[in-house]
């Protein structure tokens, strides 16, 4: 079939510029490419992927699932059901990370990827500084599975382990960092392309989405070095209980909390003996 024939095909079923964003990815080309090449015929093996996507998307799932891809950081990531679609605002916290483990660390640096999904957060990292020793865990070993496909995509050399929280992590490091599950069970906003796709596994928390901020602050400084960046994205509207909960676990820290490019809270830097100059 032709290109022109496959956006009419698809504008059938889903909005027009879903169409579009489809075929340029199982086409590698960007969407003006397509409007200049509307004749070009199409193989056979990309129109019956394309129908297929088709097929998932009318049955609401998320593009990403559909295309078994997301794009993080610039990097393609495998990511299906078992595993959280990474999320723009989690790109933000990979960034002022690497900024910091660049700026206030040397050498041999340790990171934990705690609740690691797809593996974007570690290996974006490990992509980003060699050098960097990173571990990835997840208490789903259905995600682990998908971030292992991630790591040999990538072509990174990362340790992967099965840990509730922080159960079986047996090193000690210099920084963890974390996107746990923060959504509360009565969140009214949670749309229903998240809700029936995502593994719930991956997005509610109790006591009103903190249960993992709590549990991790609360064993965390056996797991660090004296110096420790701890790094985390929370939701939008927990930047004060998460406040409280650092004070109620941690001695002697300073904390930073980052907005996200929306001006919301999204990100809390806690450092120990470190001299920060932001
Ligand atoms: C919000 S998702 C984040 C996934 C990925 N890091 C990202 O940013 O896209 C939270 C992850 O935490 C994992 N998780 C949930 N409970 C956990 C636990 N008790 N111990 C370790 N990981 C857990 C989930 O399986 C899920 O992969």
């Amino acid at each position: 079939m032709k290109i022109e024939e496959l956006l009419c095909l698809g504008n059938k079923v889903i909005h027009k510029d879903q169409t579009k964003l489809l075929l340029s990815t199982l086409l590698n080309m960007n969407p003006l490419e397509l409007s200049l090449h509307l004749d070009e015929i199409v193989d056979s093996e990309i129109t019956t992927k394309f129908q297929e996507c088709l097929n998932s998307l009318k049955n609401g799932e998320p593009l990403q699932y559909a295309l078994k891809n997301s794009n993080f950081y610039g990097l393609d990531f495998y990511v299906d059901k078992r595993v959280l679609i990474p999320r723009f605002e989690t790109e933000e916290l990979v960034n002022n990370t690497i900024n910091y483990l660049q700026k206030y660390f040397s050498k041999n640096i340790k990171v934990l990827d705690l609740g690691t999904g797809s593996g974007c957060i570690g290996l974006t990292l490990k992509y980003l500084n060699n050098d960097l020793d990173i571990t990835l865990s997840d208490i789903s070993n259905e995600a682990l599975e998908v971030a292992h496909i991630n790591q040999e995509k990538l072509g990174l050399d990362v340790k992967i382990v099965y840990s509730d929280l922080l159960d079986n992590i047996e090193d000690k490091f210099d920084c963890l960092i974390s996107n746990p599950p923060y959504i509360s069970y009565d969140d009214k906003e949670i749309t229903d392309l998240v809700l029936n796709n995502e593994p719930h596994q991956a997005l509610f928390a109790d006591n009103d989405g903190l249960e993992y901020y709590d549990k991790i602050l609360c064993k965390c400084e056996k797991y660090l070095n004296d110096k420790y960046l701890i790094a985390f994205e929370i939701g939008y509207n927990q930047e004060e209980k998460i406040l409280n909960l650092i004070n109620k676990h941690l001695k002697d820290v300073k904390v930073l909390t980052k907005k996200d490019m929306a001006g919301l809270p999204r990100m809390v830097f806690i450092f120990k003996n470190i001299e920060i100059n932001e």
